[in-house]
């Protein structure tokens, strides 16, 4: 099925621990655009945290409240949306969120996620006896659906202001048409 684009927002899609909210929060500062970031919309309407919302109501219901989010973000424009890692698993929210956004996909490896994410303890997928297993698991699975991104930005070597004048770049060139 062929979707209309509206490329006026900007979405980072990608697995924990690959910056999009670090990145997206800086390019968003450069290009003059307001940063949203899914879960703190789903944590700041539910007054609740992810990891209640997973232990007490179940993984289904969080991904219920994602398809709702991004629903609701159709209407922005010059917004810089950071995504939760599990979102454009559902096929419906990376069709929507390529209507109105261009959509990068911040890419790191198993070793680099497991290296920035060891020390935080908020994310409920990673509670696992075996993280680091629970990571290259869930990042095959995943591949695919990042790899639908327009844009892939590797950001092993890259420190957060190099990835940010990245996704600032690629999204000048997606648009030079359009301004
Ligand atoms: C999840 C990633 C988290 C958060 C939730 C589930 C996932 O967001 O949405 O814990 O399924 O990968 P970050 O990618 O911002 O950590």
């Amino acid at each position: 099925m062929e979707i209309h684009r509206r490329p006026v927002n900007l979405a980072l899609i990608g697995f924990m621990g690959t910056g999009k909210t670090s990145v997206g929060r800086h390019a968003a500062e450069l290009l003059g655009f307001e940063f949203l970031d899914t879960d703190e919309l789903i944590q700041a309407r539910t007054g609740r945290t992810i990891g209640d919302i997973f232990a007490k109501d179940g993984e289904p219901a969080f991904r219920a409240l994602e398809r709702q989010v991004v629903q609701e973000l159709s209407a922005r424009e010059k917004t810089m949306i950071a995504t939760g890692g599990g979102l454009p698993t559902h096929p419906e929210n990376l069709a929507a969120l390529k209507s109105f956004a261009l959509v990068i996909c911040l890419w790191a490896s198993p070793e680099k996620i497991w290296e920035r994410v060891r020390n935080q303890s908020h994310r409920p997928l990673l509670h696992d006896a075996d993280p680091q297993k629970k990571i290259r698991e869930l990042l095959a699975a995943r591949e695919p659906f990042y790899k639908q991104a327009d844009v892939l930005i590797n950001t092993d070597l890259r420190s957060v202001r190099e990835a940010a004048q990245q996704v600032v770049l690629q999204f000048k060139l997606a648009t030079r048409h359009r301004r």
